[in-house]
This record gives C-alpha cells, sequence and structure tokens, in this order.
C-alpha cells in the first residue's frame, strides 16, 4: 500500500477547476449537501470525487488524498469495500425495486431491531432528514402538541421546515413554522427544565445528538429522559452520527437508555443511502394501516425506502461490524490522531491556535486566531496546506476501517510540514497564504 501521498505537493486542479467553473450552473449550491460545496473548501482543492479505495479518494487530475472524513461520515468501513460491494452486487442481479415490499425488508427489520435491543418496530428511508421529520411528526401526533425543543448547539438534524427555520438561513420558511421549535442549551439539565417551564403542556419532543462536543456529565441523558417524560414530552435520539461509531449500535448502548425513538443514518450502510427510525410500538404504531377506524398518520412513504442494494449494504455492513472489532479499531485510530496532533501542537507552540476538540471516534480541530477567536482563515489555510500534501481533511478525523496507523502517522506528518506556514499566518496574517477566499459557515443568512 503507498502511504507517501502527502510527500509530494499537489499544484494540478486544472480539471477540478473546470468542473468548479460549470457546475454551479447546473446545480444549485454545486452539491448534493452544503457540507460538500466549494464554499466549505480552499480554492486548492478537489473540485469533485472521481473514486474511492479504502480510506483514498482521487480527484479528476488524478491526485490521491487519504480522506479524513469518511464521505461525511457515512463511511465506517472503507471506499469501494469488497465484502459490502460483493454483497450489494448479488442483490442487484435480482433486482432492485418491485411493486410489493422485498423480502430482504423483513431480514433487515428483524436483525436491526434485535442489534437496537430496546425498540419494537422500524421504518427505512433514503436520507436522515427523511428519518428525524418522521420522528418529529410521530412525537407531535403521539402526544397531540406543537412544539419541537433541540439543543441550540447541535448543528444539523433535517433540511425540513422545522430544523431549517430553526437556524439562520430561514429563507422560504413561514415564520409561524419558525415559531414551532424552541431551543436549549446541550447538556444541561436546568436549561431545558426551565425550557419546559416556559412552554408547560406545548412541548411535543426533544431532539437531539446524544454526546456532541462536550463529555456528557453524569447520567445525564438517564436524567433528561426521565425529565421529558415527566413533562409528557418524548426524547428523540439523533444517532446519525454517533451510530456504529460511540458502540454498536451506537450511544443508546454505551449509555444504557431508553429513547423514545432514534434516528439512524450515515454509517450504518457504508456510505449506501440505508436510514432507518426505530422507536417504541406504541408510538411507531400510529404510522400502521392495521388499526381499523383509527386516524391515519402518513408515516414515511417513498418509493426508494426499500431498495433492495442499499438493504444489502446495510446486511454486509452488519455482518462486518460483527465479524471484525471496527469500533475499536476506529476508536483507536481516531486516539491515535489525538495523542499524535496533541502533542505535536504542544512541540510546535501552536496548541493555543489549534486545538483538539471532541472525541476518538470523530475527532476535530478548532482554529483561533492570537485573541483566541475561531478563525475561518486559519482554517481555510490548515486544510489547503495538508491538501497540497495529499491530505482531504475538513477539520474532522473520522475514521472507518481501512484507515491503518501509517495513514494517521502520513496525516501527522502533513500537518507537521504545514505547520511552518500556519505559524507565519499567526503573525503576518493568513491572507498572505491563503489562495482564495476563507470558508464561510454553511448556516448564513448572507451567500
Ligand atoms: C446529526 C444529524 N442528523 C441528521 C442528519 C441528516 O442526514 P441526511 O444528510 O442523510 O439527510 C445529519 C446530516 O449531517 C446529521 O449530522
Amino acid at each position: 500500500m503507498e502511504i507517501q501521498a502527502h510527500k509530494k505537493t499537489i499544484t494540478n486542479f486544472n480539471k477540478s477547476n473546470e468542473y468548479r467553473a460549470k457546475i454551479h450552473h447546473l446545480i444549485p449550491g454545486g452539491a448534493h449537501t452544503y457540507s460538500k460545496g466549494d464554499d466549505q473548501f480552499p480554492e486548492l482543492s478537489p473540485a469533485a470525487i472521481t473514486h474511492g479505495d479504502g480510506c483514498y479518494v482521487f480527484d479528476p487530475d488524478g491526485n490521491k488524498y487519504i480522506e479524513c472524513l469518511s464521505g461525511l461520515a457515512s463511511v465506517s468501513l472503507g471506499h469501494a469495500y469488497k465484502p459490502v460491494v460483493d454483497r450489494v452486487v448479488q442483490e442487484l442481479y435480482k433486482g432492485n425495486n418491485f411493486s410489493r415490499p422485498a423480502i430482504i425488508e423483513m431480514e433487515v427489520a428483524e436483525r436491526f431491531l434485535n442489534l437496537v435491543g430496546v425498540h419494537d418496530m422500524i421504518k427505512f428511508a433514503k436520507n436522515g432528514s427523511v428519518v428525524t421529520t418522521a420522528a418529529v411528526k410521530l412525537a407531535r401526533a403521539y402526544t397531540g402538541r406543537k412544539l419541537v425543543a433541540r439543543p441550540i448547539e447541535h448543528p444539523f438534524f433535517s433540511y425540513d421546515d422545522w430544523f431549517i427555520g430553526s437556524t439562520d438561513v430561514k429563507s422560504g420558511i413561514p415564520t409561524d413554522i419558525q415559531a414551532l421549535t424552541v431551543t436549549y442549551s446541550a447538556d444541561n439539565l436546568q436549561s431545558l427544565q426551565h425550557l419546559f417551564d416556559q412552554y408547560p403542556n406545548q412541548i411535543a419532543c426533544i431532539i437531539a445528538e446524544p454526546e456532541k462536543f462536550n463529555v456528557l456529565p453524569d447520567h445525564y441523558l438517564k436524567d433528561a429522559i426521565n425529565l421529558t417524560h415527566k413533562n409528557g414530552a418524548l426524547w428523540i435520539m439523533d444517532e446519525m452520527i454517533t451510530g456504529y461509531k460511540t458502540a454498536y449500535p451506537g450511544s443508546m448502548t454505551k449509555y444504557d437508555v431508553v429513547p423514545d425513538l432514534a434516528t439512524w443514518g450515515k454509517g450504518i450502510a457504508n456510505g449506501f443511502s440505508f436510514c432507518c427510525l426505530t422507536g417504541k410500538k406504541e408510538i411507531m404504531d400510529l404510522g400502521s394501516i392495521k388499526k381499523t377506524g383509527a386516524e391515519k398518520l402518513f408515516l414515511v412513504s417513498t418509493t426508494h425506502g426499500g431498495e433492495t442494494c442499499s438493504i444489502a449494504a446495510a446486511i454486509a455492513t452488519m455482518d462486518e461490524f460483527e465479524k471484525h472489532q471496527v469500533v475499536e479499531h476506529n476508536q483507536k485510530m481516531g486516539q491515535l490522531f489525538i495523542d499524535k496532533t496533541r502533542a505535536l501542537f504542544t512541540e510546535h507552540k501552536i496548541e493555543n491556535n489549534i486545538r483538539n476538540m471532541q472525541f476518538n471516534w470523530h475527532a476535530s480541530l478548532g482554529y483561533f486566531d492570537n485573541e483566541g477567536n475561531n478563525s475561518f482563515g486559519l482554517r481555510t489555510l490548515f486544510h489547503q496546506e495538508l491538501i497540497k500534501r495529499g491530505i482531504l481533511f475538513q477539520g474532522i478525523f473520522c475514521p472507518n476501517f481501512s484507515h491503518q496507523e501509517e495513514h494517521v502517522n502520513a496525516i501527522v506528518e502533513a500537518m507537521n510540514d504545514s505547520l511552518p506556514v500556519m505559524k507565519k499566518a499567526l503573525d503576518e496574517g493568513w491572507e498572505k497564504y491563503l489562495q482564495g477566499e476563507a470558508i464561510k459557515p454553511v448556516f448564513r443568512k448572507y451567500i
């Protein structure tokens, strides 16, 4: 395996530049999630990917990179991971979509519910946003209440109006809908209590990622779920990122808690489009068609929800997680990244400007100027320098099963080689060293 990609300096982005020039005329935003957009990357970067292999990706100019964010955290095993691809291909030869459910739907339903352990029913979808929105709809129907509550610090739950209306990007969303989502401070029981006091008997559910940014206070999840139930609301645990990363299947196992509903996606099918909502029977059953005479709730209903190739990918992914110690391996790689980068930043006396944040399953870096302010300029410059050295880094190392120690070492070495420019930029200004504009926040009111 060739690990030395970072040793060469990548300067050729000609085909990427052609792609960049054309794509915005064809696709609004230039991508199908804003997180992949040009405004999230330095100008000297690949505009698109031609293919991936393990933890490597390749751009249209033939440049090769170690990819750090693993397909926005959706690729848990590796790109084109053979056991998954083989299982998918096998299924494809049997046909991909039928006018009645595919028989494989029951297999994955039973297997995934068995894995989750505490939930009775499951509904599939192709995107995480669909299942979080479905969970919110169920909670509103079950409680007969309107308001949805979410931690203000948690960045994303859905592209649907109930969530986007609570961010700075409100265009196209009626104010009446915006007012139906309220916020509290993450991992803070007092703030949650305050919210319930402020809106008595009005909150249908809390939707939150189980762990994000901070180490949880002792017993927090249990206490928060109890408090929510005491106030007649439901707890929706969004395991989109934590699923198959913090534990197998996720943080609900790690903390031994039972949310009313849980949402899953990203790494559970190694990048294939399989997401799901799991939950308690009395809530999920509202989407049933068996209770003659009861009012019907239109739960998730999509042509492609039962697509067999993605379901096969989910099954093959479970097989691999059960055959190998994938969670342990991925966390070990993440921890190595944290330990080595922390030592590196200290050695270069830049630890106040580039800080390790978060967890070994999703290890991110924060960038700060000499006054301690968050700096998008320094962030973009560091990513530019790493991309030059063959490391496609977006501020987060989210390890997958194809990342090995050599890859972590290669990332750290590229960082070591990039730090002298960062030191100069801190003294002289990042503008002097960055080509093009700094990255901008995804959730911003104005372009
Ligand atoms: C925590 C969380 N929930 C939900 C979603 C939405 O998932 P999708 O992009 O598949 O719609 C995301 C996507 O990044 C997420 O991070």
